[in-house]
């Protein structure tokens, strides 16, 4: 009688049985649109925050010369002597650079995700009585806003068009040159186009500061309507401050209240 062989034969491809490796949890929901509106908005917030308190420290500009370059330099030396001078300034720089590249990272993506659930565009026109002005014009807004922060990176922070920036100063009463960061603020602001261009990357920040305050309710799932006449407040609270604060800068200068 013929035995009966059984064999245990493998998988016909080396990969059909292995088990599917499980991604770490926050990079399974950063693949989910839900996960990444989340992205969006925590780091709308944190952003949102460094906009607010650049714009207060600002104001400094309003006490004078001194007032400034001294902020400027309480933030470079931030915790010394407990840290060495301009590591915790790096430590908030790391922190709002990875903001910033999620920010984008999850715009882009989501972006797309949008484009393939709807590969054909609609073909009546939009009615848009909830998408407002603001809302459909974030990507707008939000890449002009870029191209600001890259000027405004080369302006005042690496000096590449703005040849004031790098000299120091010693006030009387100090111990060591600062930097002099009030002079080429005011040397940025002289020329008028780029106070021009100050201007309207700012309004244009305010929109997208109003829509993306909005928003964050939406996406981090607190929307009953009860609540929109307060989200309605904030939001045009937070970017009324930021514009008039923000704005009003090139403006003192162009109109020669500081110089
Ligand atoms: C008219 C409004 C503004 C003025 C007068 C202004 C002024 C300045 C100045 C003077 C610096 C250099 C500080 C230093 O070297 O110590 C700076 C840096 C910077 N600003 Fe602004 N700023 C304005 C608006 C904005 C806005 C709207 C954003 C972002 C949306 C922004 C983002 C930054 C960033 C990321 C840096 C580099 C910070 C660092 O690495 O230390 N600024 N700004």
């Amino acid at each position: 009688m013929a035995q009966v062989v059984t064999s245990h034969r493998g998988p016909v491809t080396g990969t059909a049985n292995r088990a599917k490796k499980r991604r770490p949890f926050l990079i399974d929901l950063y693949s989910t649109a839900v996960g990444k509106k989340y992205v969006m908005a925590l780091t709308g917030i944190g952003m949102m925050g460094f906009v607010l308190f650049h714009m207060i420290g600002n104001l400094k500009m309003y006490a004078g010369a001194a007032d400034l370059d001294h902020y400027a330099h309480f933030l470079q030396t931030l915790l010394y002597p407990l840290a060495p001078k301009g590591w915790v300034l790096w430590i908030l720089r790391g922190g709002l650079i990875t903001m910033f590249v999620l920010h984008l990272h999850a715009a882009w993506s989501l972006t797309r995700l949008n484009r393939e659930a709807r590969p054909v565009k609609y073909q009546s026109s939009r009615d848009y009585q909830i998408a407002n002005f603001a809302s459909r014009t974030m990507r707008w807004s939000g890449l002009i806003v870029l191209a600001f922060i890259v000027w405004h990176l080369l302006d005042l922070t690496f000096g590449v068009v703005n040849s004031e920036v790098g000299n120091m100063v010693q006030y009387e009463g100090d111990t060591e040159k600062i930097k002099a960061v009030y002079v080429s603020v005011i040397a940025s602001f002289d020329r008028i186009p780029v106070a021009l261009f100050y201007v309207v990357a700012n309004i244009l920040l305010g929109i997208h500061l109003f829509h993306g305050a909005w928003s964050i309710f939406q996406s981090l799932g607190w929307n009953n309507p009860r609540f929109n006449k307060w989200r309605r407040a904030f939001a045009t609270g937070f970017a009324a401050v930021i514009v008039v604060g923000n704005v009003s800068f090139p403006v003192a200068v162009m109109a020669g209240v500081i110089s």
